[in-house]
């Protein structure tokens, strides 16, 4: 074989061309099909900003209706998946019982696997959309004992969520303006990211021509663990400990210097932003609304304000350029509109859902290859093989 080039955590290799995410770490630039996150994040719908990043342009309101139209048709889950949603233990964490659920999709929906023509892939597309946030609705509801329920078309896309997820029986559901407003930016803020893990990890799996759910399933996974999506139930996780310990900052800052101890100050840091994150930005201004419309306050907020000053003017921060991530300031939105914590990483998927998918149909439509890295091997050369007795 030739040289191959060895860059663990594939820091400096690019994977693929792309024309979905543009995103510059040294000047904290985050774009969506050439569109500025602020602009996106304060003007547009989370529909909206999907079907951008999915097929390239922004819809016109008869493009959105058609597709917002083709959703709804869609929006059935097969009720065998409410037996496979109770074979799970309540305490079941809701990421597991997500991928577990797009992955069984899949059995009831056959046909979304073999998609080569781009009419196959809407169809597909359109399902995931549909039927996604039924999982992460019902998800919810078995972690809190409530009834299964199916959405209502009357609502646009994000209010049927958040109508979904809440409902009380026998009870009427009022959207909160504010609640809904809150969280379409958060959706359009986690939209996409390029190839982080998780879209990565989507490419990968999708690149051997498994189907568009599996492929997701595969992304809902990657994106689970504490140093990507997972970060933000991390976050608030910490700063409640903080918080119980007596809110002393000074000593966690210690910790999260101090190489011998494992604790990270979680929020912190960006393989590729190294000025600041622009969605933190934007998230931290919005938990200081929200929270203030919403009329809630929560200690936490002012720990983390606290934690990032500090940050902020430390050197062990300021040397390797450590700044406040999206996930440093979400958790404490969430929180606020009553989403229990294990939920958050379940939030920031239904916000990437666009994102993997626009990731996926680009890789397909443009026949890339299978992923398929090479290795640099460090084992043992070729050795004798010794019977069972004589080893
Ligand atoms: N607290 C303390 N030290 C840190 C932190 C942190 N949060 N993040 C990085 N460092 C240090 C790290 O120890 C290393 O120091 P040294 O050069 O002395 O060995 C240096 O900064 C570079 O860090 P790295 O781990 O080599 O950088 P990376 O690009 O491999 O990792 C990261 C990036 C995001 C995984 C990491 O910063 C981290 O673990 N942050 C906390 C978890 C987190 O908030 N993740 C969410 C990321 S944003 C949203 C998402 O992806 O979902």
């Amino acid at each position: 074989g030739g040289l191959i080039t060895l860059d663990p955590g594939f820091k400096n290799t690019g994977s693929c061309e792309s024309a979905i995410t543009f995103l510059n770490g040294e000047e904290g630039i985050l774009r969506y099909r050439g569109y500025s996150i602020e602009d996106l994040a304060e003007k547009a719908s989370f529909l909206e900003v999907a079907y951008l990043l999915i097929f390239g342009e922004l819809p016109t309101q008869e493009q959105l209706d058609k597709f917002y139209g083709d959703i709804k048709d869609e929006s059935h889950v097969d009720e065998e998946m409410k037996k496979i949603l109770d074979g799970f233990p309540k305490s079941a964490h809701p990421m597991g019982v997500l991928s577990s659920l797009t992955s069984a999709l899949i059995a009831f929906n056959p046909s979304s696997v073999n998609v080569d023509s781009e009419e196959d892939m809407y169809k597909a597309i359109v399902k995931l959309l549909a039927k996604f946030p039924v999982l992460v609705a019902w998800t919810l509801r078995k972690r809190n004992s409530k009834p299964l329920d199916y959405g209502d078309s009357s609502l646009d896309y994000v209010d049927n969520i958040l109508k979904m997820m809440f409902k009380k029986p026998n009870e009427e559901y009022k959207v909160n303006p504010v609640v809904s407003a809150a969280l379409n930016k958060l959706l359009i803020l986690h939209a996409d990211h390029e190839q982080n893990c998780s879209t990565s990890t989507v490419r990968i799996v999708g690149s051997s021509h498994a189907g568009l759910f599996a492929s997701i399933s595969a992304g809902i996974s990657a994106l689970w663990g504490p140093l990507h999506g997972g970060a933000n139930q991390a976050v608030i996780e910490m700063l409640e400990g903080i918080k119980e310990d007596g809110g002393d900052t000074k000593k966690y800052m210690a910790k999260a210097k101090d190489k011998e101890d494992p604790f990270r100050l979680m929020g912190f840091g960006h393989r590729v932003y190294k000025n600041f994150d622009p969605r933190a930005k934007i998230i931290k201004k919005s938990a200081d609304e929200v929270l203030g419309d919403l009329g809630v306050q929560d200690p936490v907020l002012d720990i983390a304000k606290g934690l990032e000053k500090e940050a902020l003017e430390d050197d062990y921060f300021v040397k390797r350029k450590l700044y406040p991530n999206v996930d440093f300031y979400s958790g404490i939105i969430y929180r606020a509109l009553g989403i229990p914590t294990e939920m958050f990483t379940v939030m920031f998927a239904l916000g990437r859902l666009p994102g993997w998918i626009a990731q996926w149909r680009e890789m397909r439509l443009k026949k890339e290859p299978i992923g398929r890295p090479r290795q640099v091997y460090t084992g043992e050369n070729l050795r004798d093989f010794k019977d069972i007795e004589n080893r």
